[in-house]
């Protein structure tokens, strides 16, 4: 792409607002997914997000694209401070000794010195090696390596066992939401924990949410599409969404949701979609991810 039409799109991105997490580290309230880019797909398309206004980058080591994000990064120019890399560490490096070269070589294929936020991606609770792996996340971030811990996929069990066995919990859990599945329990204790929440699947991948007739009317009256109608909604409700895409349309169009508000009564009507029903069908309490 030629300078002048990178300076073009870097001019007109919208400026991404960031909350303040627990620790006092600041997270952009809106991120790019980048699941299931390749490393080519990754290596192309996260400039292209970046120009468009996105800085936080969603990635983790069972993606298989940390080094096509890293790769991207490094076409786009612009200072690393400036950017929030997530990384997940996955069950197969769960435990005492394996956190540190799992961690190690997630940023040697990202090609930097530390990460913005390293979750770890799954309890795996039949395995029962996430209190271990997370003292080894608290140790990675006291050296430095890190900046911010967090989880994903985590219960309020799992989390209550991390404050009792640890005595700290992180400071966000990345799971999956969206308007029909809106985990309005885990939410109030992520609230009174001071635990972001964070949403995989933000657009309801793999369930019709998009193809709602409520959602296309909302859409309507607010002269936008059906997907800013429910990125919308997540950051007005305090969520922080990762939505992927790989056309740069929808690129811009997904970060394009600041300058703008939903109604109370647009927000009741969104609340009143929940159906409780995964689009993965993945329960935590019994999943086990290697
Ligand atoms: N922690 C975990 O266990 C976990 C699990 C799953 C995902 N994640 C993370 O969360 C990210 C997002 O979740 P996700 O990829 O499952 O789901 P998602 O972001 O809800 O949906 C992505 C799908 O929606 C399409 N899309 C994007 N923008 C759109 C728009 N404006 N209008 C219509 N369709 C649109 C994309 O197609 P196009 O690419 O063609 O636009 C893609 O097929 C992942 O990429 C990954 O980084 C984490």
């Amino acid at each position: 792409m030629s300078d002048d039409k990178t300076k073009d799109l870097r001019d007109t991105a919208p400026d991404v607002t960031r909350h303040v997490l627990r620790d006092g580290h600041e997270i952009p309230q809106l991120g790019l997914g980048t699941y299931p880019m390749d490393d080519a797909e990754a290596e192309a398309i996260v400039p292209e997000a970046v120009w468009r206004g996105y800085r936080l980058i969603d990635t983790a080591v069972n993606y298989g694209n940390e080094r096509g994000v890293g790769e991207g990064l490094r076409h786009c120019d612009i200072p690393r401070e400036d950017l929030f890399l997530t990384s997940k560490i996955p069950g197969r490096d769960h435990g005492t000794g394996s956190v540190r070269p799992s961690l190690e070589g997630t940023l040697q294929r990202l090609g930097t010195d530390y990460l913005d936020l390293y979750l770890i991606h799954w309890p795996n609770p039949g395995t029962d090696r996430y209190v271990q792996t997370w003292r080894e996340l608290m140790t990675a971030r006291d050296e430095g390596l890190v900046r911010s811990i967090g989880v994903s996929n985590f219960l309020p069990e799992h989390l209550l066992r991390l404050e009792r066995e640890t005595g700290e919990m992180p400071v966000l859990n990345q799971v999956e939401l969206h308007p029909q599945y809106q985990q309005e329990t885990l939410r109030a204790f992520h609230e009174e924990h001071r635990i972001l929440t964070q949403a995989w699947s933000p657009l309801g991948r793999k369930t019709d949410l998009l193809r709602s007739e409520w959602l296309a009317e909302i859409a309507r009256k607010q002269g936008r599409t059906p997907a800013q109608v429910v990125l919308r909604w997540h950051v007005q409700s305090g969520i922080v969404p990762i939505p992927k895409s790989s056309s740069t349309e929808r690129l811009a169009e997904n970060i394009d949701v600041f300058e703008w508000e939903l109604t109370n009564e647009q927000m009741e009507r969104l609340r009143m979609m929940h159906t409780g029903i995964s689009g993965s069908g993945f329960d935590p309490a019994v999943h086990e991810e290697m």
